[in-house]
């Protein structure tokens, strides 16, 4: 029959098509319709030790790192993890080139309008690192003085508004490292970063003479795993994750601290 012919047709066009779709669509990470667990796409800035950093093999490991391993055992999908240092990984999100990144990155409004945030997994603060025998005893003090931190993070957006946008006391390195290096030379009088980076610095240094100085104007700041705008997918995929792992113990089991 002419009719039932052309029905056929038509079936086997749109079945054909449907399969060269699916098969396009093998190569997207956080494709959902096969069966095998999704992988998603990890940058970090495996610089910032005890939360990500690179271990004697040069395998990325971390606070950060097992967090998400976590999540993604939770929530039932793969990881892998990229090096691509602190700045270039904010493009990789933006472009679609990860899915999402870990890295001690603080849930921040300005970054909010440029990406999304999964829900808070960690809670720091700044701190103030300097040699034992300065003068500077608050963050006040360092008015006049030469500040290092990493560029573009939490602590330089804290020193600028202390120092001023422009100031050429802010000496801003591409890594934590480097700023703390900074000012072990004398090129700075203090550096600053957030609370673990710091203090896990002065653990693994017991014969570098520094102290680190707290300040009551730092406010908490709470870290999110950071997902290119509008991706809802990935960001319900990591809150589902993260909701899991608070409420089973997992996440205090392994950062050793309380998180709403
Ligand atoms: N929490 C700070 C911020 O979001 C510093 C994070 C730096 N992280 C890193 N892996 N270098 O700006």
């Amino acid at each position: 029959m002419k009719f039932g012919r052309k029905f056929l047709l038509l079936g086997i066009l749109i079945l054909s098509f449907s399969i060269w779709l699916q098969a396009c669509g093998t190569g997207n990470s956080s494709n959902g319709s096969s069966g095998s667990k999704d992988k998603l796409i990890v940058a970090t800035d495996a610089t910032y030790a005890p939360m990500e950093y690179m271990d004697d093999e040069g395998k990325i490991v971390g606070i950060d790192i097992d967090i998400v391993k976590a999540i993604a055992e939770a929530a039932g999908f793969e990881v892998e993890f990229k090096n691509y240092g602190w700045e270039p990984l904010f493009a990789a999100v933006e472009n679609g080139e990860v899915d999402f990144a870990v890295s001690s990155i603080t849930i921040d409004p300005d970054r909010e309008k440029t990406f999304d945030f999964s829900d808070p997994y960690f809670v720091a603060n700044q701190l103030i690192l300097v040699p034992e025998d300065t003068d500077i005893e608050s963050f006040e003090d360092l008015k006049d003085k030469k500040v290092s931190v990493q560029i573009n993070t939490t602590g330089h957006k804290v020193v600028k508004g202390l120092l001023g946008n422009t100031s050429l006391d802010i000496v801003a390195t591409e890594t934590m490292p480097l700023a703390i290096t900074e000012m072990l030379n004398g090129n700075a009088d203090a550096a600053v970063g957030d609370n673990s980076v710091v203090l896990e610095y002065v653990k693994n240094n017991p014969n570098v003479e520094l102290k680190t100085i707290e300040d009551a104007s730092f406010e908490k700041e709470y870290y999110g795993l950071m997902v290119q705008k509008g991706n809802n997918e990935v960001v319900d995929l990591l809150n589902e994750g993260i909701k899991k792992i608070k409420e089973d113990g997992t996440l205090k089991e392994i950062t050793g601290l309380d998180i709403e």
